[in-house]
């Protein structure tokens, strides 16, 4: 069943103010098995899902294709919550095509300038995300801004300069722009190298904005965890992956405690799928048909995912999920 994002995440939010906190889990897709291994975990934990699409990944597949991949996901599983998420989204015609194409969920990542790479300006940040607000809201589409800057740099996305959130401006920026939902920057960062020392979330910036903020959606990006049994399979078959780091699943349990709502994971998804095939190949030298490793891949990213959603608490709650689509989103904005 495909929802706006603000549907699942009014969820979470209930369940926190209830005392009972739970997250969605984000995942990026880049192709048809990633999406299928996704929808085999929100299958069997009844687990409603955010599928993003980053613009490497709609440049990769052609728009459309991936983008029709999740709506086919949607309406082959009536029963699991799936909204379909625009991730990191540059300029407003980034956002513009993303919803004309049936995205019900945009971001706005107006915390960098148009390259994606430099640090824009607060007030260049609160023009660009309300200008996507408005065209947003107006369609029933839920979404998403960033303030802060997180560390690291994944593919051309991400400054390498850190700047944590900013509660005061945080509330300033959630009142001027009209955003549902607010990335934060609590010290994570993209891809496989996030840490050189010990994992470190700054707990804190959450719980001031939580309390500043009760009714808005809080999302932690760079969130994946780099299980080390992942890594060491890469390396055992032919990879070569040093000093690879990320959020330990216990260190997001404690941010979901603190009030986040929503976690963006792409670089596990990557690091299954890849120790999959790898392992695969090795192992069978004389295959050469890519369904039998990518159904090795889409298993390996399932049972990650799976593993995800139970650190988040995200299982069991599919029928918390009001069914708001476009339509129902229209009205209420
Ligand atoms: O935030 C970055 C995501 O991991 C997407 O990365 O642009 O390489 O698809 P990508
Ligand atoms: P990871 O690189 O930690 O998976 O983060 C993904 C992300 O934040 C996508 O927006
Ligand atoms: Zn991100």
């Amino acid at each position: 069943m495909l929802v706006t994002s603000k549907a699942i995440l009014e969820a979470s939010l209930q369940a926190y103010k209830k005392g009972q906190p739970f997250a969605i889990g984000a995942y990026n897709v880049n192709n048809m098995e990633q999406m299928q291994g996704i929808m085999m975990a929100a299958q069997e934990k009844k687990a409603p899902i955010i599928a993003q699409v980053s613009r490497g990944a709609l440049k990769y597949a052609q728009d459309k294709y991936l983008i029709n991949i999740i709506k086919s996901a949607a309406e082959l599983a009536p029963e699991v919550p799936v909204a379909i998420h625009l991730d990191h989204g540059n300029s407003f015609e980034t956002v513009k095509r993303a919803i004309d194409l049936g995205c019900t969920s945009v971001m706005i990542d107006g915390s960098l300038m148009e390259d994606s790479k430099t640090p824009s300006t607060f007030e260049y940040n609160v023009k660009v995300t309300s200008e996507v607000v408005k065209y947003a809201h107006d369609r029933g589409v839920t979404v998403e801004g960033e303030l802060g800057t997180l560390g690291g740099i994944e593919d051309g996305v991400g400054s390498g300069q850190t700047h944590l959130t900013d509660p005061d401006e945080a509330v300033e920026f959630v009142e001027r722009t009209g955003v549902d939902a607010l990335a934060i920057s609590i010290g994570t960062s993209h891809g496989a190298f996030k840490f050189k020392g010990e994992a470190k979330l700054a707990y804190d910036i959450i719980e001031k904005i939580r309390k500043l903020l009760p009714d808005t959606y809080l999302v932690s990006h760079g969130s994946s965890s780099v299980p080390a049994e992942l890594v060491d399979q890469i390396n055992k078959y032919g990879g070569k992956l040093e000093h690879a780091q990320g959020v330990p699943l216990e260190a997001l349990k404690k941010a979901i405690a603190y009030g986040i709502n929503k976690i963006n994971v792409d670089t596990d998804i990557r690091l299954a799928a890849t120790a999959a095939v790898r392992q695969f190949l090795v192992e069978h030298p004389e295959k050469f048909d890519p369904r039998e490793y990518l159904k090795v891949s889409r298993e390996a990213i399932a049972n990650e995912i799976k593993k995800r959603m139970d650190a988040f608490g995200t299982g069991g709650h599919i029928t918390d999920v009001p069914n708001w689509g476009l339509e129902e989103m229209k009205a209420r904005y």
